[in-house]
């Protein structure tokens, strides 16, 4: 079974996209919220009757339900408003995130947890620390996300389909996040071979901000994130190995520990199976100081 605490638009996308994917025969949303998760449950039921797939979806306030759980997705928290950060959650989420991994701990011990709250790094340090699992076992969904909207920049500016197209996206899902341009490429093509600098720098620039316009649109991000989420889970359920940017907890890797970051990882049925070092160039060596700074200031505000 695979479960997702926390039942509003983001979580209920995922549970949808899981489904689709027929990551699980069964899915529990949980919420605290009365009713929430059993609506969104019936609706997206509603829909897979349609589809004919038989993947259960279930909705509930009971957290001892996620007992069995293979995968624990934390979705649960406060979501950014128009004109904030996700850092200006830090304080509140770290609360939320740190009593859903205690019930996740309580209830299903064994289960690998897929931290998404924002600010996304820290909050991966925090169910890390909270659960006591080793650290390949909490894969956080931020750079899947980011280099989905990478790829549709680069889909944009160049016009070749976007299944032609392969991004990478490290660092902090935030303000210090990197967007990889000497590994992404159309087709094996360098993108620099492909878009001139300028352009680039400017995809770059969207990639960092295009949330945040996303929700002053429509007051929140949903779709790309719940699929983001299913894309992670499949390479965890499907054991595919797939190498993907997560943020996990690192112990040395590109010069850094005792925080959670946005790596390249092997992603399968344990979880993180191995961590990518990349030989990053001065430039990138320095945004991902700059992000690995920014969550240690994080962590230490908690
Ligand atoms: C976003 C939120 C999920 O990037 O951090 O859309």
């Amino acid at each position: 079974m695979i479960t997702i605490v926390g039942s509003g638009k983001v979580g209920g996308d995922a549970a949808l996209f899981s489904a689709l994917r027929r990551l699980d025969d069964e899915i529990l949303l949980l919420d605290i919220a009365e009713g929430l998760p059993q609506g969104e449950a019936m609706d997206t039921s509603h829909a897979l009757a349609e589809l004919g797939i038989d993947v259960s979806v279930r909705g509930s306030n009971d957290y001892a339900e996620m007992a069995g759980s293979r995968i624990v997705v934390i979705v649960a928290g406060a979501g950014r408003k128009p004109g904030m950060t996700r850092m200006d959650l830090l304080r509140i989420n770290s609360k939320v995130v740190g009593s859903v991994t205690a019930e996740a701990k309580r209830h299903a011990p064994d289960a690998i947890l897929v931290p998404v709250t924002n600010p996304l790094d820290p909050m991966v340090h925090v169910a890390h620390r909270e659960s006591g699992l080793e650290r390949g076992r909490v894969v956080g969904m931020g750079g899947m996300l980011d280099l989905s909207r990478f790829r549709e920049f680069i889909h944009a500016a160049t016009g070749h389909s976007r299944d032609s197209i392969r991004a990478l996206v490290i660092g902090e899902h935030g303000e210090n996040m990197l967007p990889l341009v000497r590994h992404s490429s159309v087709s094996g093509i360098p993108l620099a071979d492909v878009l001139p600098r300028e352009k680039i720098a400017e995809i770059v620039e969207s990639t960092r901000k295009v949330a945040a316009k996303v929700i002053s649109l429509k007051g929140a991000t949903v779709h790309a994130p719940g699929n983001a989420i299913a894309a992670i889970l499949e390479s965890i359920v499907r054991d595919r190995r797939q190498l993907v940017p997560v943020s996990t907890p690192l112990d040395g890797e590109y010069g850094h520990s005792g925080i959670a970051l946005g790596v390249p990882a092997v992603v399968g049925r344990r979880g993180v199976e191995r961590i990518v070092e990349l030989d990053l160039d001065a430039g990138e060596r320095a945004v991902m100081d700059a992000a690995a700074a920014s969550v240690r200031s994080a962590i230490g505000g908690i």
